[in-house]
């Protein structure tokens, strides 16, 4: 949520940071600027995406010895050009780039006001160039900016990802961290700051992750870490993973299409290396410390938000099935703010494919303090939560850049899977040979999806009939139950049509009422056990003339008999269907949306990464 880059070094300052911001824009596209010191502050920013600003720019030279970018997904004040990032002080020296909230911030402007500071903004962000400011200018001289700064964010309650430059210090970048993702790129003459790793990944591959309450103080030859406090820090460097081919669009139109067309892959990197064929075993090296205390707990809680919520959800349904563990699914954002009794025999596992959402890492920072044992499910290695927690198990997908997530989805399901058949051998609940079975089943994934992906043009005809719906049902139940919240939830994310997901069952309990014959109805009919009891729901829908798009198995003739529409899937044991029945779903929502002229990667008001509250 907001994506901050920064730059000190000789390169082409003003072209580095532009494509930092491009890639950074699924964090958030309301507005975009930078601000490059070269004896005063250039500064280019208005509202709209980073495309706007590099238009806006143009062939304007813009030079400087160090520069900060912002893409901003607003939070405090409307996405207008006074409102974008950077902001500067009152004397236009200090200029800073933010990503998160500042809680305090009415207080502080008040009192800065009364110390005759004026405000141009309705940001919160504003006020801690102005406190920098104020702070270093009333010391007149007796402590350095880096001090200022250090004073300032003391004062400062909520969260950030800061990148600051001050005129009078040209050759220095500042950053700071609290609650808000941030790391260094370390290069050869020159040094990055960026909120990922998308914008460096480009130009150097050694990167430091700074945790809370740690800043750096950046010249192009050099680093220095401390904490607030001013304590010295000696940091890891690590090496990124990835490559930047997988951060591009690779000849697809959009992220999303390309990241639906990759999941044969990415579930087959996810499952690599982790199912030992042999002796029908899931190696989990993550949790191989930690599995005598998994194995013992007395209760599993699954955190998350949005989509990963919803493979925590399918997860429930795995965890109970296979391993009779006590298994319960909490927003991260509820779950933090009520009053949850946990404790030490408690195992959380948080799910985030970005490992930096707010509410999920404040969630298993409760759980922590708690003494329950926590768990992570993340896609971004190296990500907050990835560090936070005790073990975990990485999604291995590839970096998910579109903003309504898919392959993290599949993959998030896939290790909860190995995860629950795993703890099932250990505690000895699972009959052997139905481990075996599903070992087996699990390897066929990557095939079987792309099997469905034949028919992916019979789902751009759904798409085609049903483009201008005003609404959609979406029916499952048990592991499919989760996958009709997670279908409406794409569909509302990309092509801002109205949609419900539901337990089929549920249906006569309200949303019955809404079904007419302008309403289509996708049923999710892949679980065997509940077969009988989807084919009568079926047959609700159509006595009242909704319109049947079913997502089926071949064999279910009865469920094709009673369907408009039908997009066949592979057999498979029930509590793995989920990872095959989502993909015609994605796909029915990224046709829709293309077709209504959606902007399918950067849907409107929404954010990939939400690290505020
Ligand atoms: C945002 C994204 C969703 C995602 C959710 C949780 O809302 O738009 O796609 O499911 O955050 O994100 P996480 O990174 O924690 O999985």
């Amino acid at each position: 949520m907001c994506g901050i880059v920064g730059y000190i070094g000789d390169n082409d300052i003003k072209e580095i940071l532009i494509k930092g911001l491009e890639r950074l824009e699924y964090r958030g596209y309301d507005s975009a600027g930078i601000a490059l010191v070269n004896g005063r502050l250039d500064i280019e920013k208005g509202r709209g995406k980073v495309g706007a600003l590099r238009a806006r720019i143009g062939a304007k030279i813009m030079a400087g010895s160090v520069g900060i970018g912002h893409t901003r997904w607003a939070t405090h004040g409307l996405p207008n050009d006074i409102n974008s990032h950077p902001h500067v002080s009152q004397s236009g020296k200090i200029a800073l780039v933010h990503n998160g909230i500042i809680e305090n911030y009415v207080l502080l402007k008040q009192e800065l006001e009364k110390k005759g500071r004026t405000f141009y903004t309705e940001t919160d962000t504003e006020i801690i160039a102005q406190l920098i400011e104020e702070i270093y200018e009333s010391a007149k001289g007796s402590v350095s900016f880096k001090s200022a700064v250090q004073i300032a964010l003391k004062q400062i309650e909520g969260t950030y990802g800061l990148a600051i430059v001050n005129i009078e210090e040209p050759n220095q970048l500042i950053v700071a961290k609290k609650g808000s993702p941030l790391l260094l790129g370390i290069g050869v003459g020159e040094m990055f700051i960026a909120s990922d790793a998308s914008p460096i990944i480009e130009h150097t591959k050694k990167v430091i992750y700074l945790n809370d309450g740690e800043m750096a103080v950046i010249t192009k030859h050099d680093y220095s870490i401390t904490t607030i406090d001013d304590v010295s820090l000696t940091k890891e460097i690590h090496e990124l993973t990835f490559n930047l081919e997988e951060i591009q669009k690779g000849g697809f139109d959009h992220f999303m299409q390309k990241e639906i067309f990759e999941q044969p892959h990415s579930l087959a990197n996810c499952l690599r290396g982790r199912l030992d064929s042999k002796n029908q075993q899931i190696h989990l090296g993550g949790l191989v410390d930690v599995m005598d205390r998994i194995v013992k707990a007395k209760r599993l809680i699954i955190t998350g938000c949005g989509t990963s919520w919803h493979a925590g959800l399918v997860g429930e349904y795995l965890f109970e099935h296979l391993t009779k563990m006590r298994v319960e699914v909490e927003y991260a954002s509820e779950f933090r703010y009520r009053e949850p009794v946990i404790d030490s025999d408690d195992v959380i596992i948080a799910i985030s494919q970005s490992g930096e959402t707010a509410d999920t890492l404040a969630a298993l920072r409760m759980a922590k303090e708690r003494g329950a044992l926590v768990l992570g499910i993340c896609n971004v290695v190296g990500s907050t939560i990835a560090r936070e927690t005790d073990a975990g198990v990485y999604n291995h997908a590839g970096p998910e850049i579109g903003v309504a997530s898919t392959k993290a989805f599949t993959t998030q399901v896939a290790v909860l899977a190995m995860m629950a058949i795993l703890i099932a051998q250990k505690k000895k609940t699972i009959e052997p040979d139905y481990a075996t079975r599903l070992i087996k089943s699990l390897r066929t994934i990557p095939d079987k999806i792309q099997q469905i992906f034949e028919n992916s043009e019979q789902i751009k005809e759904i798409a085609q009939m049903f483009t201008y719906a005003p609404n959609f049902l979406y029916l499952g139940r048990s592991y499919n139950f989760p996958v009709a919240l997670e279908g409406a939830l794409k569909l509302k994310e990309i092509s801002y049509i109205h949609a419900e997901g539901y337990p089929a069952a549920e249906m006569k309990h309200g949303p019955i009422a809404l079904i007419d014959q302008m309403m289509p109805v996708v049923v999710i009919a892949h679980t065997k056990h509940t077969n009988q009891k989807m084919i009568s729901n079926i047959e609700e829908v159509r006595a009242r003339r909704g319109r049947i798009i079913s997502i089926t198995g071949e064999e279910n003739k009865e469920v094709i008999a009673l369907s408009e529409f039908y997009c066949i899937i592979p057999p498979i044991e029930d509590c793995l269907s989920p990872i095959l029945t989502v993909i015609p779903l994605q796909l029915l929502s990224y046709y829709i949306a293309v077709n209504r002229g959606c902007d399918v990667d950067q849907p409107r008001n929404l954010a990939k990464s939400v690290t505020v509250e």
